[in-house]
């Protein structure tokens, strides 16, 4: 399914069920090396990440089974040693190996990790505090390997409130010797997310979703279990779809709490909302609108992951719009993808000026990342005429199957 083939112009119409969080499922999955169980992690997106994923955590002698959405993940056999493929090095989260890892066997050894073209993406914030608390390091251009013969709770100042450094953190920390408190965390919901299965599990942190977070380190932990909520990301996405597109749409398990944010762009754009137990509902009806001024913060701020997604809706509300993109140096590449199918946008280092024109015209575009690239689809389905996007893989790894997602919809999407 490398190829998506749309004929735009169809307003969204109908309900969806969107999918379980992606960037809750990865750091957890990591995290399960940390005890001996077997662990349950529910409503799981069954996407290429978590596939990539499961991989890793396989080499180290688990044992997985799905059962629908449900992942089984059976650690009570772990082999644990150098991971050997080459897939750590194509995804960006393999990183989370280094704190579990770490934490649980004091030894890593993983090719640094890849991931999509949004930036440089260094490790660095990751390696430092993983020192602080008694990894050692040795230099080497393609791999990272550490040791440590047992971590050490301590204090941290993050220099940013980056998602992955506090992911990677507590799980280092959870059976660390001593506590250990970070000052300046990343407050996401996903954090919140591995801290639930984490203490599900007998860890003891508290804090989580707030910016400092402490960690008592214990002797051993044993079998989690959570339930993922749905995926903001992709409830964003499809929202986004519908602004683009007009009609209505139920977004089913969207996490309205987690899209506060979102829900009063939407609005300034000519959307209407109503949340109800089932989900987000969402109208638009009268033109789309622009607005003026959007930057990207972390959470809760304007998600960067939405910023694409942003741009091509942009392309055809009523006026001038500028992003300042705050998160990753890299993630406009698919301006000129959409200036193929007429989009009026200027870039210059974290700004994008985007003029609206009063249609897209179909064409033949390359996804070149994951977020940009469901942006493609989404610039392809306001356009007039039919759109090819290429290069579809990487849509794929965090998005579960969008063209049956949009057909439930209305839209006349396929892949081949
Ligand atoms: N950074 C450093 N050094 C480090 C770590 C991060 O300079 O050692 C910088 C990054 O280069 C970036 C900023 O810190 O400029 C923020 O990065 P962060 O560490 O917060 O991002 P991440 O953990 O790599 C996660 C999500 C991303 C999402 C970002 C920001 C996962 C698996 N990935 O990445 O999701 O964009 O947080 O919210 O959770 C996506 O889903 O499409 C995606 C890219």
């Amino acid at each position: 399914m490398k190829q998506i083939y749309i004929r735009g112009g169809v307003p969204l119409s109908g309900q969806v069920r969107i999918q379980g969080s992606k960037n809750a499922a990865l750091p957890i999955l990591a995290a399960t090396l940390l005890a001996d169980g077997e662990h349950e992690i529910k409503n799981c997106p069954r996407i290429a990440d978590v596939y990539y994923m499961l991989d890793l955590i396989r080499s180290q002698g688990a044992a997985v089974r799905w059962k629908g959405h449900t992942l089984y993940v059976d650690t009570r056999q772990l082999t644990p040693g150098p991971f050997s493929e080459k897939k750590e090095g194509t995804m960006r989260s393999s990183i989370f190996l280094l704190g579990a890892m770490l934490g649980r066997f004091g030894e890593v050894d993983l090719e640094y990790p890849g991931g999509c073209v949004i930036g440089d993406r260094p490790v660095n914030w990751h390696i430092k505090h993983l020192n602080k608390m008694g990894a050692m390091f040795c230099d080497s251009d393609e791999r990272i390997r550490a040791k440590a013969v047992r971590l050490t709770g301590c204090e941290h100042t993050l220099p940013f409130p980056s998602v992955g450094v506090t992911e990677n953190l507590i799980m280092a920390a959870v059976l660390a010797e001593g506590t250990t408190i970070l000052h300046g965390a990343a407050t996401e919901p996903e954090i919140v997310a591995l801290c639930i299965f984490l203490n599900s599990a007998g860890a003891q942190i508290t804090g989580a979703g707030q910016r400092e977070v402490v960690i008592r380190g214990v002797q051993a932990l044993h079998e989690g279990r959570i339930q993922l909520c749905g995926d903001r990301i992709v409830a964003g996405t499809y929202a986004l779809a519908c602004m683009m597109t007009g009609g209505g749409v139920l977004l089913q398990d969207a996490p309205v709490s987690q899209m506060t944010r979102l829900i009063p762009t939407l609005h300034a754009m000519g959307g209407h909302t109503m949340i109800s137990p089932q989900g987000l509902y969402l109208h638009r009806g009268e033109a789309l609108s622009t607005v003026p001024y959007t930057v990207t913060e972390v959470y809760p701020g304007f998600p960067t992951d939405l910023q694409s997604p942003l741009m091509a809706a942009l392309c055809v509300a009523k006026g001038e719009s500028v992003i300042e993109e705050r998160i990753f140096g890299n993630r406009f590449r698919i301006a000129p993808q959409l200036r193929k199918m007429g989009a009026d946008i200027y870039t210059e280092n974290r700004y994008a000026y985007i003029r609206g024109v009063e249609k897209l015209h179909g064409a033949c575009v390359t996804a070149e990342e994951l977020r940009g690239g469901a942006a493609l689809v989404l610039a392809g389905l306001g356009a007039g005429g039919e759109t090819y996007v290429e290069n579809c893989g990487h849509i794929y790894r965090g998005y579960e199957n969008i063209c049956r997602d949009l057909s439930e919809l209305g839209a006349r999407i396929y892949s081949e």
